[in-house]
C-alpha cells in the first residue's frame, strides 16, 4: 500500500488531535532519555502495543541502540545492534521502507536475535524509518505485538509514520544537545582528574564520592533537579587550583610545616584565578565551590574568613562531602579513618566548621551515603 493511501485512512480531525496531543507531550524535553521514554509511552498508548523500541543510529559506533523498550513487564534497558546486522531495524534503515509482518517466526526477514536478548516472543511486528529534515534515516521505530494480538493494519502504519515524522526533529535536537552536554562534562571531569591526579592515586574514587554526596545532600536540601545536577558536576572542580601547588608541598609524605600549609591554602586562590568570570552556570557554580570550600561556618576558615551564610550554600554542602571523604581515604600522610569515626567527626563539627542544616541532612542520609563506600 502506498503512503498516500495509508495516511488517508486517518481522517483530518484524528491527525490534528494526535498531532496536538503528541506534540504537547514531547515538547520542551532536551534530555534524550526522557524524550525517548515519553515517545515510547505515547506510541504504546496511541497504537496499543506490548513493546516499543526506538532505535537510534550511531554511525560512530556502527550500531543501533535503543534505550527505551517500554511495555508490560519490561524494564528500562539498553539494546545494541550492529548497523549491518540481520535484523528488522537494519533492513528498514537500509531500504527506507516500512516493514509490517503478521507472523514473525514464519518470515525470513525476521531474526530471533532481539527476542533472545529480551526474552520476549514476537508474533507481529511493525517498523518504520525515522528521518531527519534532510530525509536521512536517523533511527527506526519498531513495535512488537499489539495489545489485542491482531496483526498491525494499515491504520497502525499510517499512525506510526505520522508519529515518526513528528518526533524526529525533537529526537535529533535532543541527541545533539546530549552530545554537547557530554562533551562539556567530559572536559570538566578530565580537567578535575588532571588537577587531583598529582597528589592522590584514588582521585576518581574521591571525585565519584564527593559528587554523589553533593547530589544526595543538594537534593534533600530542596534544590531543583537542574541545580542538583549543576552542584554535582561542579563539585568535580573543587581543587582545580592544586595544579599550581609545587610538588614538594603537594607530594610531601608527612605533615606540612605551618609555612607549607599557608602555601597549600593558596590552592583556593588559584581556583579563583582559573574560574573567575566564567559565564556558564556549571563553571560559575564551580567557582563558588572551589573558592569557598575551606571556609568554616564560624568564620575560622580560609581564604576569606567568611562566616555562616556568607559562605555560598554550594560550598557549605561540598565542605561536608569533601572532609568526610578525605577522612575515609588513605593519604600519603595518613591512614583512612573508619566510616563511623569520620561520621562522628562531621557531626561534632556542626555549627563550628559546618552548616548545621547541611549536617542534619548528612545525618539523615547517612545510610544512603554509606552505600557509596560499599561499592
Ligand atoms: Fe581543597
Ligand atoms: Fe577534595
Amino acid at each position: 500500500m502506498n503512503d498516500e493511501k495509508q495516511n488517508s485512512i486517518l481522517d483530518a480531525q484524528e491527525k490534528l488531535n494526535l498531532l496536538t496531543e503528541f506534540g504537547k507531550q514531547i515538547a520542551h524535553h532536551n534530555s534524550l532519555d526522557t524524550l525517548l521514554g515519553l515517545i515510547a509511552q505515547q506510541i504504546q498508548k496511541i497504537i496499543g502495543v506490548k513493546r516499543c523500541f526506538i532505535f537510534i543510529k550511531d554511525e560512530s559506533r556502527n550500531e543501533f541502540w535503543s534505550k527505551i523498550a517500554s511495555g508490560k513487564g519490561l524494564k528500562y534497558s539498553e539494546i545494541h545492534l550492529p548497523l549491518n546486522g540481520n535484523n528488522i531495524a537494519c533492513a528498514v534503515a537500509q531500504s527506507g521502507h516500512t516493514i509490517n509482518i503478521a507472523d514473525a517466526y514464519s518470515d525470513s526477514r525476521f531474526s530471533k536475535e532481539l527476542d533472545i536478548i529480551t526474552g520476549f516472543k514476537t508474533t507481529s511486528l511493525l517498523a518504520v524509518p525515522l528521518r531527519n529534515k534532510e530525509g536521512k534515516v536517523i533511527g527506526v521505530f519498531q513495535l512488537n505485538n499489539k495489545e489485542d494480538n491482531t496483526p498491525f493494519n494499515s491504520r497502525d502504519e499510517g499512525l506510526l509514520k505520522l508519529l515518526a515524522t513528528l518526533a524526529s526533529g525533537n529526537i535529533e535536537i535532543a541527541a545533539l544537545y546530549e552530545e554537547v552536554k557530554l562533551a562539556n562534562l567530559e572536559t570538566i571531569y578530565r580537567l578535575a582528574v588532571a588537577a587531583e591526579y598529582r597528589d592522590q592515586h584514588d582521585t576518581r574514587t574521591h571525585l565519584a564520592h564527593i559528587s554523589a554526596m553533593c547530589e544526595i545532600l543538594a537534593k534533600k536540601l530542596g534544590f531543583s533537579a537542574g541545580e542538583v545536577e549543576n552542584i554535582k558536576n561542579a563539585s568535580l572542580l573543587h581543587d582545580i587550583g592544586k595544579v599550581a601547588i609545587p610538588d614538594h608541598i603537594l607530594l610531601k609524605p608527612g605533615k606540612l610545616t605551618p609555612q607549607e600549609y599557608e602555601l597549600m591554602k593558596e590552592h583556593t586562590k588559584y581556583s579563583e584565578k582559573i574560574l573567575k568570570g566564567a559565564k556558564s552556570k556549571i563553571l560559575e557554580t564551580a567557582y563558588k565551590m572551589s573558592v569557598a570550600h575551606h571556609e568554616k561556618w564560624d568564620g575560622s576558615g580560609y581564604p576569606n574568613g567568611l562566616k555562616g551564610e556568607e559562605i555560598p550554600i554550594e560550598a557549605r554542602i561540598l565542605a561536608v562531602a569533601d572532609v568526610f571523604d578525605a577522612l575515609c581515604m588513605n593519604r600519603i600522610y595518613k591512614r583512612a579513618w573508619p566510616l563511623q569515626k569520620a561520621y562522628d567527626y562531621i557531626v561534632s563539627k556542626a555549627g563550628t566548621d559546618f552548616d548545621s542544616k547541611v549536617v542534619e541532612v548528612f545525618k539523615k542520609e547517612f545510610p544512603q551515603i554509606l552505600k557509596l563506600y560499599e561499592k
